[in-house]
């Protein structure tokens, strides 16, 4: 079975339907990429399944456990982490606090150093700039603070909304090898991007979203040879 299965998912904001009856899963260890053009549904998916965003209809299964049952802020401790849009990092905290809240359903003490300790060999810019408020920190350093703090819950999944966003293309390839890091390392990678070419390079398998549907979906080597996906999202 799937780590993660989503069902016929409908979801609206009022009388608007963002997601019109989709359905995708994620086994255990993949990095799936979700690509499509702005306003296509891929962050309302990434809310639905962590919960700040109800589902209308369909199901969302994650290690037999339904997300859409289930509230948010228990959705973490279930081995769930999210990297948002925009980073949404604690801007007046310092880096060390922000990674210290990544934690906080946690409460081992000598865990919670041990797993700092980790991040900061993953991200060595991170443990130089320990102390510095992390509002401060350039855009890919704040990317880099925001996927630290989600590693601190030890996720066995890990969503990514739009990590390479407004990044120069040397940070974007930095977090491209990070994300596959942490996928090598064993946690599973449900990626969303704009950067299509870049997502697939790295991804198992991909699905196309369009105004709420899943177009294609398949091979992530496969897609990137797709005609359509080629004129439509890797700019040949
Ligand atoms: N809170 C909201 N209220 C009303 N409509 C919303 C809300 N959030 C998103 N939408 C609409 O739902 C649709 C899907 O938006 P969503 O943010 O999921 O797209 P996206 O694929 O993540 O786009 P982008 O690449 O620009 O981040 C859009 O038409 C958007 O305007
Ligand atoms: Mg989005």
């Amino acid at each position: 079975m799937a780590m993660l299965t989503i069902k016929d998912l409908q979801v609206y904001y009022g009388v608007i339907q963002a997601i019109k009856g989709i359905s995708f899963e994620v086994n255990e260890g993949e990095v799936i990429a979700l690509i499509g053009a702005n306003g296509a549904g891929k962050t309302t998916i990434l809310h639905t399944i962590t919960g700040l965003v109800d589902a209308k209809e369909g199901s969302i299964l994650f290690e037999g456990n339904d997300l859409t049952k289930i509230p948010a802020h228990k959705i973490v401790s279930l081995g769930m982490a999210h990297v948002p849009e925009g980073r949404r990092i604690f801007a007046e905290l310092t880096v060390f606090e922000n990674l210290k809240m990544g934690a906080y359903t946690r409460t081992d003490k000598k865990e919670i150093e041990d797993t700092i300790k980790k991040v900061y060999k993953r991200f060595p810019r991170l443990e130089e700039r320990k102390s510095q408020i992390a509002g401060t920190l350039s855009g890919g350093e704040q990317q880099m603070l925001a996927m630290g703090r989600a590693l601190m819950s030890h996720p066995r999944i890990i969503l990514m909304d739009e990590p390479s966003m407004g990044l120069s293309p040397l940070f974007v390839s930095e977090i491209f090898d990070i994300i596959k890091e942490i996928s090598e390392s064993g946690t599973t990678v449900l990626l969303v991007e704009q950067n299509a070419k870049k997502a697939l390079s790295i991804a198992n398998r991909a699905y196309v979203l369009e105004t709420g549907n899943i177009v294609l979906e398949g091979d992530a080597k496969e897609l990137m040879n797709n005609d359509s996906v080629k004129k439509a999202y890797l700019g040949e």
